[in-house]
């Protein structure tokens, strides 16, 4: 391993302990490595700023940090255990190729407030990515909403047929949940855009630092100005990034719980293209949607994401190793999640109902409610039409256009107004 950065004279760590502090971290700092790499070039143009490098000190940097970027993009320098972590890995190719410019980069700032302005870009990244991916999904299912509104499906409470609904109302309210998805990632971003970079160990440093320079280069939004609370926000941002995240994959959960179902034999209204589909090692007949249900499953990745950072965070004010474990919780919890939810538009696109199946499900059963809020309209009291309505002996089978019709044409409750949506997806 290359020189610890705090390395005392004549002390060696034990090994044990080493490898215990070191975990996998050095591994997981490859996530961010780029945006490392991207704020140390603004911290340097701070500190020639304030006069702590000298100008061509500041374009060898600049250059060697490029040069380390591309390196690390085409696996010409691989960040391991050669290295502490990530932040030691800059600093000594920096060093080793430049000398005492880059043995100055550091001043002013710690591996502390490294990490946190890192983890911060990466997370602006990837809720972007959530944002992308929900407004996608989003984008086909009102699209299907919009070519599908007429295809009657059953409407199920407690599983169990309840009314005539349509396909396009299906679609309509993933379209709807995506749309809020996306939002909350925006929200999320927009709150989180806050850049750390300049709070040093936790408490700032005695050095006129050009804190609304590294802010504008880096992009951030604004700036975190109590060093104190940068330190705290660790944590907090990321339980709400996740959050975000979760917030789509709550919806993902569901709508995979929906496909679960509806491409049962038992419901059979949705096929899925065969190139989703998977077979069994031992039952030559079967064709099972294993990728829904792992689409279903990854929630668990995020929800354990969320918990292993919410059980970290019961810490005194200040840095805290304890922190260093936040970052294997939110990259796994973040690439599962995105991972799942870069699937769904295709999925989406690609899915096809049964339209013979979900017509024979239609039974007269599904047209009660329908009969009893017409015999309402017609003067009858609710509580007796209802009962009116609950006769077996009364129930026809209807027409599904109607009824859907009844219920989601302009003036209805239950209009679908896909407009509105249209315009808060092109908002997005
Ligand atoms: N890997 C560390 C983390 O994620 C970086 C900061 C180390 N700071 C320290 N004072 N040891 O928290």
């Amino acid at each position: 391993m290359s020189d610890l950065l705090w390395q005392k004279p004549g002390i060696a760590v034990d090994a044990r302990i080493q490898a215990f502090l070191a975990g996998d971290d050095v591994v997981l700092d490859r996530e961010f490595f780029l945006h490392d790499i991207a704020a140390s070039r603004a911290h340097a143009q701070g500190l020639q700023r304030i006069g702590l490098l000298a100008a061509d000190e500041l374009t060898g940097l600049e250059r060697e940090l490029e040069v380390l970027a591309d390196d690390f993009r085409r696996g010409a320098f691989v960040l391991d255990d050669r290295y502490e972590d990530g932040h030691s890995a800059i600093e000594a190719r920096l060093t080793e190729r430049l000398g005492d410019a880059g043995k100055r980069i550091h001043a002013g700032r710690s591996r502390n407030d490294q990490v946190l302005v890192a983890t911060r870009l990466w997370l602006k990244d990837r809720l972007a990515d959530a944002q992308r991916h929900a407004r996608d999904a989003a984008g086909v299912a009102l699209a299907r909403a919009e070519a599908e509104a007429d295809l009657p499906l059953p409407g199920y409470t407690h599983l169990q047929r309840a009314v005539v609904s349509s396909a396009g109302m299906w679609w309509a309210g993933w379209a709807e949940a995506f749309i809020d998805d996306a939002l909350r990632a925006r929200d999320t971003r927009a709150w989180i855009d806050a850049n750390p970079l300049g709070s040093a160990a936790g408490y700032g440093v005695n050095l006129p630092l050009e804190r609304d320079h590294t802010t504008a280069a880096l992009g951030f939004g604004r700036l975190q100005l109590a060093a104190t609370y940068a330190q705290l926000s660790r944590g907090k941002f990321e339980l709400a990034a996740l959050e975000a995240l979760g917030s789509a994959m709550l919806d993902l959960r569901r709508l995979a719980w929906d496909l679960s179902l509806f491409t049962s034999a038992e419901f059979g209204f949705v096929a899925l293209p065969p190139e989703y589909v998977t077979g069994s090692s031992i039952m030559p007949n079967k064709r099972n949607p294993d990728a829904v249900e792992l689409l279903r499953g990854t929630y668990a990745s995020v929800a354990a994401a969320k918990a292993e950072i919410e059980h970290l965070l019961s810490l005194p004010s200040g840095y805290h190793r304890d922190l260093q474990l936040s970052k294997g919780a939110l990259f796994h919890g973040f690439g599962k999640g995105l991972q799942a939810l870069a699937l769904l538009p295709d999925l989406l696109r690609r899915m096809q109902w049964q339209p013979e199946a979900m017509r024979a499900a239609l039974d007269p059963s599904l047209y009660a409610t329908d009969l009893a809020v017409d015999l309402a309209r017609q003067g009858v009291p609710f509580r007796d039409a209802y009962r009116q309505a609950a006769d077996p002996a009364r129930w026809a089978a209807g027409d599904p256009q109607a009824s859907l019709a009844a219920r989601t044409s302009p003036g209805a409750a239950g209009d679908l107004r896909l407009e509105v949506l249209r315009h808060r997806l092109d908002a997005l």
